[in-house]
């Protein structure tokens, strides 16, 4: 290098990543922020934007071309909140990654708390936990006790005391993640409550208190059957990764359905009488393909989800895939039921083959990775 040249500017030792859908109005500001709150620390900022239609990645883009500490990553027909975070992640090469909301809504002003607490060796997890304002309202009461129950379940399972484990938003040493990375799963919302239960007990976890803001512009992704996601990745984990999350999900749904079928079909034979049973179970049986479709768009399959007119042809062939598997269900039981009289072995052996059936028609077929409008 010439003697005369600029010396280049210090390599960052944190990385922040703030994954994004839809967040134009708040991506300047939050950098902004980032970058008052962050003062003497060698950060960059790494946006993972999924395509969002408003110019969020635009907007980045030209930070970008004025500032090295942003950075941006324009996933495209690709989309998911915790596969943004670990991609993100996996283009750093600082010390310390942390993820924060793109939407304003985590207190910024605790990053240089939490990278102090890391970099000190205090500990290698440090969690920013939301403390509800009752004046502001941060968390509706409803969202307030999903959390609460999710906490509580967490603590169970994961055997760590953890106050917010659904927080989307800590700092973490970058060669955790890294190591964890192939086994973290790309599909869901609870990036934390994964990296924790992927870690086993490895992690020495801080938290840091903060109000949860209510956000400004733009609106919320997530919805709080969302929660349930959190049920999969628990399940996912209690089975040592052996049941995909997905299809824990897809067979709640499944046991959901169950009991929307019996509703019905009681239902139905009270409104028409008990003469038609063959009738009754009809209709109860698509009632309960409708709610079950419903509800996989919703929470299963929620990244690939069908909007709007397209329902109708995603229930279409949701339909047409679960009666092929109930056919192949009567079918192998009743074969099972030739050699092993034990009408439930067999009974349950069909009911078994039609859920993996359903399960691999709806993921392979109706709700494979499409492109979100
Ligand atoms: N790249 C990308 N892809 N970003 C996404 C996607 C996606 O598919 N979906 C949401 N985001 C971004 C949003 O733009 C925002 O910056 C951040 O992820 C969080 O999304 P919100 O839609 O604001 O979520 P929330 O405020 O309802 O949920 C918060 O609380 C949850 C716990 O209840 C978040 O902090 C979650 O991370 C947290 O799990
Ligand atoms: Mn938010």
């Amino acid at each position: 290098m010439a003697p005369d040249a600029p010396r280049p500017k210090p390599c960052p030792t944190l990385s922040v990543v703030v994954p994004t859908y839809r967040e134009s109005a708040n991506v300047a500001v939050l950098f902004g922020r980032v970058e008052a709150a962050l003062e003497g620390v060698p950060w960059e900022m790494i946006v993972v934007d999924d395509d969002s239609p408003d110019g969020t990645s635009e907007i980045a883009f030209a930070l970008a071309s004025s500032d090295p500490r942003m950075r941006c990553l324009r996933r495209v027909n690709r989309s998911g909140l915790a596969g943004a975070v670990v991609e993100g992640w996996m283009s750093s090469s600082a010390e310390f990654v942390a993820v924060i909301d793109g939407d304003l809504q985590h207190d910024e002003t605790i990053l240089p708390k939490m990278y102090r607490a890391l970099a000190a060796g205090e500990g290698n997890l440090a969690i920013g936990t939301r403390v509800a304002d009752e004046r502001a309202g941060g968390l509706s009461p409803a969202r307030q006790m999903l959390s609460d129950l999710g906490a509580w379940f967490f603590r169970r399972v994961a055997g760590a005391a953890v106050t917010d484990p659904m927080s989307g938003y800590f700092m973490i040493r970058r060669e955790i993640v890294s190591r964890l990375a192939p086994r973290l799963s790309a599909d869901g919302f609870k990036i934390l409550v994964d990296v924790i239960l992927s870690a086993g007990g490895e992690l020495k976890i801080i938290e840091i208190p903060y109000l949860f803001r209510k956000r400004i512009a733009g609106e919320s992704k997530l919805t709080p059957l969302v929660g349930l996601d959190f049920l999969g990745l628990v399940t996912h984990h209690a089975s040592g990764g052996l049941l995909p999350i997905r299809f824990v999900l897809f067979a709640l749904v499944g046991a959901v359905g169950l009991v929307v079928h019996v509703i019905a079909l009681s239902a139905f034979r009270h409104w028409a009488g008990p003469a038609d049973f063959g009738s009754a179970q009809l209709v109860a049986t698509l009632v309960a393909m409708a709610s079950n479709f419903i509800l996989n768009n919703e929470i299963t399959y929620r990244t690939y989800r069908y909007q709007g007119l397209s329902m109708l042809a995603g229930f279409a062939g949701f339909a047409l895939g679960c009666s092929v598997g109930a056919l192949a269900n009567i079918d192998v039981a009743s074969w099972l039921y030739q050699w092993n009289r034990t009408w439930w072995v067999a009974g349950m052996a069909g009911a078994i083959l039609s859920v993996v059936w359903n399960y691999a028609v709806s993921t392979n077929l109706i709700w494979r990775p499409r492109l979100r409008r």
